[in-house]
């Protein structure tokens, strides 16, 4: 990716960088689906950075409103003061969140991974606070991903991005994952049956704990790890019915799911499970500001507010005025335009558009839900045999797309953790159809360029 002007003429600047191996374009404006870099060339944004942007970019009202909420109160400690904005805002979130959380409370972060936290430690209070305290293990699943710092990563299963930190991690059981594509059940039936198998996963890590398990983390549907795998019938519900039975806390992350971005408020809402916490983030504030937030239902700000009283959590800038803002903003934004339903919309001619590319020889599969798709790749269709993992297939693909002005999100793992090559898909719900006709095309393209 160095073929632009724009690309920064020296890697090593003094950003310590995420790569050190490629340039990066310096972006410099947004408008729509679009983005550009500083020489002027323009990206169709066809992951919405990283499943981030859902309402567009470089809309108007969200920037007016975070500079207002600037003029007015820049900040104040949550430990001081609340503010009319962040109430306002939880409000509106905890009805957006639907009936499952009314009489709730929500705890506001600056991102996914503070999100994770916040959740970990607030189930592990609500089960002091109800004269639980055996209780400490967060059970959680093989092929995940819940966030970059340390707590987080203990309970995700995402090999690449935890393994060297192992040792500095405190491990409780991983589940398997159901991932129809490849299903460790062998299935023949679109795992149809298999989501039971997977589910009595979960009751027999529970029973092992002895007594100790406190919550169990999931993603609805998994984000960059799996690439928009959709859990199978009756799985989520089981799921579901087995926390409830051992007192165990159902801890939804819904960071990338959520918001919308499945075709409904939040994704667990498409298999009608309810679940005592919600982590989300990206499209809370569809990048336009830090923000995070965990979504507890009555049931666990009950235990503390009648308990002890006191959270014993926090950071410097939970709630900060101006994330509240443009969270605010945006949810307003996309309840005007109706872009949840736009998600389901638009998401089935995104579908209908990623379906045509099964013809190619190297994409095995196609998944996804709402405006969350997922492509993955493979060297021998009939055998679902993965590219050696150094060939970087998905990576070089996002980078033969990105000369074409189309960005994506590709990841590697998907297989076993190491193998396995695959695009996450997740424009912002204002793409039209003229878009994604274009970005599917140069998509294809990219892919031809680079198998033959
Ligand atoms: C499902 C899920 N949880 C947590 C996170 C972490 O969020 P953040 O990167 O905002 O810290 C991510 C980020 O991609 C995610 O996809």
């Amino acid at each position: 990716m160095t073929d632009t002007p724009a690309v920064a003429e020296s890697i090593r600047t003094s950003i310590l960088r995420r790569s050190y191996r490629k340039a990066f374009p310096s972006a410099v404006r947004g408008e729509g689906v679009y983005l550009w870099d500083s020489a002027g060339k323009r990206y169709l944004d066809f992951a919405g950075s990283a499943a981030v942007n859902f309402i567009g970019h470089g809309v108007q009202e969200i920037s007016a409103a975070m500079a207002e909420q600037a003029r007015q109160l820049e900040f104040v400690h949550s430990s001081q003061f609340t503010t009319p904005v962040a109430e306002e805002y939880a409000q509106a979130l905890i009805e957006f969140a639907g009936e499952n959380f009314r009489g709730g409370g929500v705890f506001f972060t600056s991102g996914g991974s503070e999100a994770t936290e916040t959740a970990l430690k607030l189930a592990r209070q609500y089960q002091v606070e109800i004269g639980q305290g055996k209780r400490h293990q967060v059970l959680s699943r093989t092929q995940s991903y819940h966030g970059a710092t340390l707590g987080a990563l203990a309970v995700s299963g995402n090999q690449r991005r935890r393994e060297i930190y192992l040792p500095m991690v405190r491990e409780f059981a991983h589940i398997g994952i159901p991932y129809c594509y490849r299903c460790s059940y062998d299935c023949k039936d679109g795992c149809r049956n298999c989501g039971q198998e997977y589910a009595a996963e979960l009751e027999r890590a529970v029973l092992a704990a002895n007594g100790e398990a406190a919550a169990f983390i999931f993603e609805p549907v998994s984000g960059a790890t799996l690439g928009a795998v959709a859990p199978p019938p009756g799985y989520l519900e089981s799921v579901a019915e087995i926390c409830k039975r051992h007192g165990v806390l159902l801890i939804a992350d819904e960071v990338m799911t959520g918001m919308g971005r499945t075709g409904r408020n939040f994704a667990v809402e498409h298999w009608g499970v309810a679940p005592d916490i919600v982590v989300t983030a990206k499209g809370m504030s569809s990048g336009y500001a830090p923000l995070g937030a965990v979504i507890a239902n009555k049931k666990v700000v009950d235990a503390i507010a009648s308990g002890s009283g006191s959270l014993l959590h926090g950071f410097t800038y939970n709630a900060h005025p101006i994330s509240m803002a443009a969270g605010l903003a945006v949810l307003r934004y996309l309840g005007e335009r109706q872009l949840v339903q736009a998600a389901e919309t638009v998401g089935a001619s995104l579908q209908s558009a990623l379906e045509g590319l099964r013809e190619l020889e190297s994409v095995g599969d196609v998944r996804g839900i709402g405006l969350l798709w997922g492509v993955e790749f493979v060297s021998d269709k009939r055998s679902k045999k993965p590219f050696a993992p150094e060939l970087n297939f998905a990576g070089r693909v996002g980078q033969a797309a990105m000369k074409r002005g189309l960005m994506l999100y590709p990841m590697q793992g998907c297989v076993d953790g190491v193998a396995g090559d695959h695009l996450l898909i997740a424009p912002p719900a204002v793409i039209s159809e003229e878009q994604i006709r274009w970005a599917v095309e140069q998509l294809r393209a990219a892919v031809v360029e680079l198998t033959t």
